[in-house]
């Protein structure tokens, strides 16, 4: 099966109550965990590279990666930009063969953040290319930016339908109080599923995306912890709340930090239990099954994809 874009995956989500997974990949080890668990699972797919991760692994490198799990799966398989912050990148990524993109104006003023994503949207739409954009700013770091708590900002639903009527955005991601990384809240675990409610009932039927949505898997922080890391106070988004929002408009759900996690863990107990082991896949082999095991968990239980492809 070749790339497929996100209209019709994200179609069957929203009318099916359930979210495709968006996975961060930055090389082989991850793209294989991640598509061995759709497979064994027949779960739809979105392997997504950031400006950082196409940097690391080069962009035909990824590609080759992400073919060679098409031909190993035959599953519809999208390939996303996460985070575009510029029509030059985007364009770049579109023009090498990714399925969808993210143009990223949330730090933007709302006419610039408008005029930026329609330009994207017209060139995308142009390749049989989907686009995803932003409303309201999250908190967390993001490609070495941290945006802090105090310049992070809510979704203002009254922006929505304007936004999608004006740049032609085939789906939103919005900031109803997830951040990125590993240390996503102090005290108790609070989203504004107030906001996502109305978003919702002001865009009927539309696609909405959850940013920073890991639930920083507290067996991995304890693991990375005991064998000589060092994470006090890491914090996720818990599971029930991913659950419930995929049941409600949101359609994709973006999953980086818990594969970090799942992969320092195992490597970490390796190299602790075993101090003379010098052969790369004796730990990058136990990082690659417990990502398969982290996505497995979240495409049936958390998700609620599995079967769906
Ligand atoms: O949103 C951020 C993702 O976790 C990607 O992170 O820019 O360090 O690759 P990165
Ligand atoms: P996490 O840091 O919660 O995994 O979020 C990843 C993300 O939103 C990628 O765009
Ligand atoms: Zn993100």
């Amino acid at each position: 099966m070749p790339l497929v874009n996100t209209t019709e995956m994200f179609k069957k989500a929203y009318e099916g109550g359930y979210a495709i997974g968006a996975f961060n990949v930055n090389n082989m080890e991850i793209v294989q965990g991640i598509t061995e668990a759709a497979k064994e699972t027949n779960s739809p797919l979105i392997l997504q590279v950031s400006a950082g991760a196409r940097k690391y692994a080069n962009h035909t490198y990824l590609m080759k990666l992400i073919e060679a799990a098409l031909v190993e799966t035959d599953l519809p398989i999208a390939v996303h930009l996460d985070h575009g912050d510029s029509f030059e990148l985007c364009k770049s990524c579109i023009d090498g063969g990714f399925t969808s993109v993210m143009i990223d104006g949330s730090h933007l003023p709302f006419e610039e953040n408008i005029a930026l994503t329609k330009k994207v949207v017209e060139y995308a739409h142009a390749h049989g290319v989907t686009v995803e954009g932003e409303l309201g700013r999250l908190a967390g770091v993001e490609d070495d930016i941290n945006v802090s708590v105090e310049d992070s900002s809510y979704t203002k639903p009254e922006e929505v339908e304007e936004f999608v009527s004006r740049t032609g955005v085939d789906s939103l991601a919005i900031a109803i109080g997830t951040s990125h990384g590993a240390f996503k809240f102090t005290g108790e675990a609070h989203l504004r599923f107030d906001i996502l409610e109305e978003v919702g009932r002001r865009l009927p039927g539309f696609p909405i995306v959850l940013h920073g949505a890991s639930s920083v898997i507290p067996e991995y922080v304890d693991m990375i912890n005991k064998f000589g890391g060092s994470m006090p106070g890491a914090k996720g988004v818990p599971e029930d709340m991913l659950r419930k929002a995929a049941s409600m408009a949101v359609c994709k759900i973006n999953i980086d930090s818990d594969l970090r996690l799942a992969m320092t863990a195992a490597v970490r107990k390796v190299f602790v239990e075993n101090p003379s082991e010098f052969d790369p896949r004796k730990y990058l082999g136990p990082a690659r099954a417990e990502i398969k095991k982290l996505v497995t968990n979240k495409l049936i239980n958390v998700l609620g994809c599995a079967g769906k492809a």
